[in-house]
C-alpha cells in the first residue's frame, strides 16, 4: 500500500499545535506553540485569549510544519482537525484553517475527536492490541472507554464532576503553584509523606470517578490551617492528594478491565505524563496480567501528531468529513454506546 501523510491541526485547548504524520505511526515533523505563559498569569486558560493565540499562530506554525518537513500541502493525501471537544473559539481556528487548505488544496478533510486522538497517541511508538480498555486522564476528561476494536469506542466510566487534570490544577493553586499544576504537585509530591488522611474518592462498584471532594478536603484542610495559623506540609499535602487520586485511578480501571474480562490497557492524556500514576498502573497490569499501552511523555498532553494517528485510522476506514462540519465543544467519541 502506498504510503499516507496526513497533515494534522489540534487547537482544542491552549496549545497551537501541527503535524505532519506518515502511515499514523511516523512523526515526520511537528510544531507545538505553547500558551502556556500567558495564561499562567491568570491562573488557568482564558478561552477568548486562547482563541485570539490560536489566531495569531496558526499560519506560522502550519508554515514551520510544512517547512521541517520540506514538504508542501499538495504533498499530503488527507488534512485532518480536532473539531470536538474543547473550547469552541479555540476548536473554530484550527477548523477552519484545516477546512480551508483541503478545499484550496482538494485534499480530503477528516474531522477527528480530540479524545480518539489521546487514544491513539498510544500508536505512535507501539502498536496498541485489542480489546482494551482505555483510561483517558487529562485536563477536560477522566474516562473508562472499552474498545472492541480500533473504531469502536463505549463508555464504560466517566468522572460525575471534575477531571482528574483539573482537580490536579486547582491543589496547585492552592498551595500557591502556577498553571498548569499537574507536574508542580507530582515535583512537591515527590518531596512529601502520605501524612494527611485524605476522603474515599466513590469508593463504590461503578467504574465511575468523582474528584469534587477531595479537591474541596484539600481546599478546606489548608484554609482552616491557615486561619489557626498552623502550618501546613505541602509536600506532605501533595504527596497525600496524589496517593489517594492514584489509588481511585488504579482500583477503578482495574474494576473495568475485570468487568470487560480484557487484558490490554491503554492510558492516555496529560495526567499519563506523570510518572508516579504510570508506575502505579504499569505495576497493577504486572500483577494482575495486563499488557499496558503508555504514550511517549511527549504525546501525553496535546499535540498535532496524536491527531494525525488518529485520522490515519479514519482514513484506512474512508471516514472523511464534509467541508460543513462545525465546532463542538462537548461531542463524545462516535459510535459510542452507552451502556
Ligand atoms: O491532555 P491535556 O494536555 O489537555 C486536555 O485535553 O485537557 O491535559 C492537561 C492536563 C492539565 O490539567 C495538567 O495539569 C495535567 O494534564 N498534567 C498533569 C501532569 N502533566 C500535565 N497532571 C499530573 N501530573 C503531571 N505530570
Ligand atoms: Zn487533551
Amino acid at each position: 500500500m502506498k504510503d499516507v501523510y496526513i497533515l494534522a491541526i489540534e487547537s482544542s485547548c491552549d496549545e497551537t499545535s501541527v503535524s505532519i504524520v506518515k502511515n499514523g505511526k511516523e512523526d515526520i515533523a511537528t510544531t507545538i506553540n505553547s500558551q502556556i505563559d500567558t495564561h499562567k498569569l491568570y491562573g488557568g486558560v482564558v478561552p477568548e485569549v486562547a482563541s485570539r493565540l490560536h489566531l495569531e499562530n496558526i499560519t506560522l506554525v502550519i508554515e514551520e510544519t510544512l517547512n521541517k518537513a520540506n514538504m508542501s500541502v499538495s504533498d499530503m493525501d488527507a488534512v485532518a482537525c480536532t473539531y470536538s471537544p474543547g473550547l469552541l473559539g479555540s476548536l473554530l481556528v484550527g477548523l477552519e484553517s484545516a477546512k480551508t487548505l483541503s478545499l484550496v488544496y482538494d485534499k480530503p478533510f477528516i474531522k477527528v475527536n480530540h479524545m480518539m486522538g489521546h487514544i491513539v497517541a498510544n500508536n505512535i511508538d507501539q502498536t496498541l492490541e485489542y480489546p482494551l480498555i482505555s483510561l483517558i486522564i487529562s485536563g477536560g476528561h477522566t474516562d473508562l472507554i472499552y474498545m472492541e476494536n480500533e473504531n469502536s469506542f463505549k463508555y464504560v466510566g466517566q468522572t460525575l464532576d471534575d477531571a482528574v487534570g483539573e482537580c490536579y490544577d486547582k491543589v496547585a493553586r492552592i498551595l500557591n503553584m502556577p498553571y498548569p499544576g499537574g507536574p508542580n504537585v507530582e515535583k512537591l509530591a515527590l518531596k512529601g509523606k502520605d501524612s494527611y488522611s485524605m476522603p474515599n474518592i466513590l469508593n463504590d462498584d461503578s467504574c465511575n470517578f468523582s474528584f469534587s471532594g477531595i479537591k474541596s478536603h484539600v481546599n478546606n484542610l489548608v484554609h482552616n490551617s491557615r486561619q489557626r495559623g498552623e502550618d501546613i506540609i505541602k509536600e506532605d499535602v501533595a504527596c497525600s492528594f496524589q496517593n489517594a487520586v492514584t489509588n481511585c485511578l488504579v482500583n477503578k480501571t482495574l474494576l473495568a478491565l475485570k468487568k470487560y474480562n480484557v487484558s490490554n490497557l491503554s492510558i492516555a492524556g496529560g495526567v499519563a505524563s506523570n510518572s508516579f500514576i504510570r508506575k502505579a498502573l504499569t505495576n497493577m497490569c504486572n500483577e494482575n496480567g495486563i499488557k499496558v499501552f503508555i504514550p511517549n511523555k511527549k504525546y501525553c498532553t496535546d499535540n498535532a501528531t496524536m491527531i494525525g494517528a488518529a485520522a490515519y485510522i479514519l482514513y484506512k476506514n474512508n471516514q472523511f468529513s464534509s467541508l460543513d462540519v462545525n465546532a463542538s465543544s462537548h461531542e463524545e467519541l462516535n459510535f459510542k454506546e452507552k451502556e
